[in-house]
């Protein structure tokens, strides 16, 4: 099964201040403001959505092609995507716009100043990805909203399988945008606070989703997972437990790749969110959203223990071995 990701590929940095902003910011001078913190840390993380969902792809051994938009200055960062697994001759390159870039510093409070700059983003709706080749499924995460709105009309057309994951972009989207999202995708992938925006500005009940919907996927968090399709029951399926509570940062987008991954693999929707939740468990224990590693002989432990030998049997012959 040959699947493409389309999504963000982005950087963050995150700085840390000792202090308080609050200190710095004179109420009546706020006409000429200009301040500079000096930061006494720097993180920088690699992220994206479609990067973050296209590197557990490859690391658990599927090779999916990620389709998004970079700067020449996102050598590096393909280079390790293209190390773990990831096809990536189809990101575009701009020619003057450096990669997105998320800007982030944080003071003593937890209070936050930030910038997004999406860059070479913007660019990403320049893609036709019917010139890209055949696929059984294309991915449409976060990305350049004009980008997924194009992506999915092009799928739909064409009569090509899509997975709509708006995410975050379902806050910024008016309701004609997410039906043009929506409408016709073979999965819909949301948490639940994200499912109940889709409700509310589609003006769509849940029924009415699942009559425009395959199979649609909410994320509870820690609760779990709920897999519903028109006329069928529930599907539920529990987390994998954690071992240590890091970061959780880049958890649905760990969950996309393992479900999506086992789908290649032809594997059930209960066995898909299985491989999903362990592949999230894995990011909720690291820090970043692409720091986790793991052998097979490891996950398929976790996996006997979560979910029971039965389950581990009909992924062990995929894992890692789909290239
Ligand atoms: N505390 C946790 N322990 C184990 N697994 C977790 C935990 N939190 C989340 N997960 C896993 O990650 C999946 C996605 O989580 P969640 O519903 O929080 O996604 P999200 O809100 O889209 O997250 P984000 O957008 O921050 O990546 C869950 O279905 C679950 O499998
Ligand atoms: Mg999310």
């Amino acid at each position: 099964m040959r699947i493409a990701v389309a999504g963000s590929i982005a950087t963050d940095h995150l700085f840390t201040f000792e202090g308080r902003f609050a200190d710095s910011l004179l109420v009546e001078q706020l006409s000429k403001i200009s301040l500079s913190f000096l930061a006494s840390d720097l993180q920088v993380r690699r992220g994206g959505t479609g990067a973050n969902i296209a590197f557990g792809m490859g690391v658990l051994g599927h090779r999916p092609l990620l389709v998004g938009a970079v700067g020449k200055d996102a050598g590096d960062y393909l280079s390790w995507l293209q190390e773990h697994g990831v096809d990536t001759q189809a990101v575009r390159l701009s020619e003057d716009k450096a990669t997105a870039r998320f800007t982030c510093t944080t003071d003593d409070d937890q209070a936050q100043l930030a910038t997004f700059y999406p860059g070479a983003m913007a660019e990403a709706a320049e893609i036709d990805i019917a010139a890209l080749g055949a696929f059984d499924l294309v991915v449409i995460a976060p990305d350049d909203p004009g980008a997924m709105l194009r992506h999915s009309a092009s799928c739909r057309d064409r009569g090509v399988a899509f997975a709509a994951d708006p995410s975050q972009q379902l806050a910024f989207m008016d309701g004609a945008s997410i039906r043009g999202l929506v409408e016709g995708a073979s999965y819909l992938f949301t948490n639940a606070y994200e499912a109940e925006l889709v409700h509310d500005k589609t003006g769509w009940s849940a029924d009415d989703v699942l009559d425009r919907v395959g199979v649609r996927v909410i994320t509870h968090g820690a609760d779990g997972i709920v897999i519903s399709r028109k006329g069928e029951d529930d599907i539920t399926v529990p987390v994998a437990p954690a071992r240590q509570i890091a970061e959780p940062t880049g958890v649905g987008d760990a969950f996309r790749a393992g479900f999506l991954t086992a789908t290649a693999w032809g594997l059930s929707l209960e066995r898909a969110a299985q491989v999903g939740a362990l592949l999230a468990t894995h990011v909720v224990e690291t820090v970043g959203t692409q720091e986790y590693a793991f052998t097979k002989a490891d996950f398929l432990s976790r996996f006997t223990e979560a979910y029971g030998e039965a389950a581990c049997a009909d992924i062990s012959t995929h894992i890692g071995t789909d290239h």
